[in-house]
């Protein structure tokens, strides 16, 4: 394209915001919109919703026509609940969709829902793309280690880390995270709500040339043995401090695919497996490779450590803009795209 990709940024928490920051940096992207989902971000300039030092002019809105009208190329789309009206009002009046929420190949919704999806790509000649931190880069890198081997036996990414400053008492709690460990349903609403690792194994599993027959999934909790005040939630004694789960998938008896993470809140929880700290990528077959993905902060750093994290998941979300502008119209994942890169800032 001769000109600079028109971008709609759709909400500004702690992924949405570095999203904002980011695309404010490209000179290959225009911020044209933003959509506030919170009544007090109505109204207020997109600079002072990520921390940009100039005001933009454009300020956000929860008037989802208003942004359907600026014909943009693209949204990167961030909210803490997926929308599937949003999605398909975005996709079918022209605006390619790049989501961190929820979204890998689509295979969560119901067939009735992928179908409204695939028809607004359709009319809208547009593509949705679902990538972040865990699921999106982990898989990306896995897929790219399997290609060292002669054979994979199964490829497996756990998400090893302490996550007490990501500030998403929501998402936290549907993890399980707070509940007595023996609440009824917490296993089936932690499978439910980390759902899209299982569609992010599915995608590495057919990109390897498998269909998988079934997915399972299993859980661990292990009960906090203090009191943690988050700030932003607690973590009582006697209640979930650490969770650890896999989505596996299948082909007969065995297990190619496991996508999962041990994850731990507060200080007073012993995890089932030693902590990482980071992404922990594994390729059993021959060779067997491994690696640990690590974000860590550059030497100018002053901010939290968290919000490296957060940089790290939305970019392979905001870095695809230009990608899947340029994909055919549909469903496109990781393994449909070339691989997605920064871009260096002279
Ligand atoms: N793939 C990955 O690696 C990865 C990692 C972490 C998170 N995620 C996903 O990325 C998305 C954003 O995460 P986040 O940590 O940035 O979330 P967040 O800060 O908790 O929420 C994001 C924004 O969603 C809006 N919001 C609040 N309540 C809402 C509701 N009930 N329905 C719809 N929108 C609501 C708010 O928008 P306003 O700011 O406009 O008020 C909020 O700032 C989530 O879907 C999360 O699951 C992916």
């Amino acid at each position: 394209m001769d000109r600079p990709l028109r971008v709609i940024q759709w909400t500004t928490g702690n992924i949405g915001r570095r999203s904002l920051h980011a695309i404010l940096g490209r000179p290959d992207m225009e911020l044209v919109g933003v959509f506030a989902h919170g009544a007090a971000k109505v109204g207020v300039d997109a600079a002072e919703l990520c921390g940009w030092p100039e005001p933009t002019g454009v300020l956000a809105t929860d008037d989802i026509n208003a942004l359907l009208a600026l014909g943009a190329d693209a949204c990167c789309y961030n909210p803490l609940w997926p929308s599937i009206d949003e999605l398909c009002a975005l996709l079918e009046s022209g605006v390619n969709v790049c989501s961190s929420a929820a979204w890998i190949t689509g295979g969560k919704q119901s067939p009735e829902d992928l179908e409204r999806i695939r028809k607004a790509c359709e009319r809208g000649g547009t593509s949705i793309f679902g990538s972040g931190a865990h699921p999106g880069m982990t898989n990306m890198v896995g897929m790219a280690l399997s290609g060292s081997c002669e054979r994979v036996d199964e490829i497996r990414i756990t998400e090893s880390v302490d996550c007490s400053t990501y500030e998403s008492a929501e998402t936290q709690t549907a993890m399980g995270f707070s509940q007595p460990p023996d609440t009824p349903g917490l296993a089936e609403s932690v499978r439910r709500e980390s759902e899209v690792f299982a569609e992010s194994a599915a995608m590495m599993a057919d990109a390897m040339g498998v269909t998988l027959d079934r997915m399972t999934f299993d859980v661990e909790f292990t009960a906090a043995t203090g009191d943690s005040d988050l700030g932003f939630m607690t973590i009582p004694a006697g209640t979930v401090g650490g969770v650890m789960g896999y989505h596996r998938g299948w082909v007969g008896d065995r297990n190619v695919v496991s996508v999962g993470f041990t994850w731990t809140m507060g200080e007073h929880t012993v995890p089932p497996k030693p902590l990482q700290h980071g992404h922990v990528i594994q390729v059993f077959g021959v060779p067997n490779m491994r690696t640990v993905l690590h974000c860590l902060p550059p030497k100018d750093w002053t901010e939290g450590f968290m919000d490296l994290g957060m940089i790290y998941t939305a970019m392979p979300v905001t870095n695809a803009v230009p990608y899947v502008v340029a994909a055919p119209p549909g469903i496109v994942t990781l393994a449909d795209l070339p691989p997605i890169t920064g871009r260096v800032q002279l």
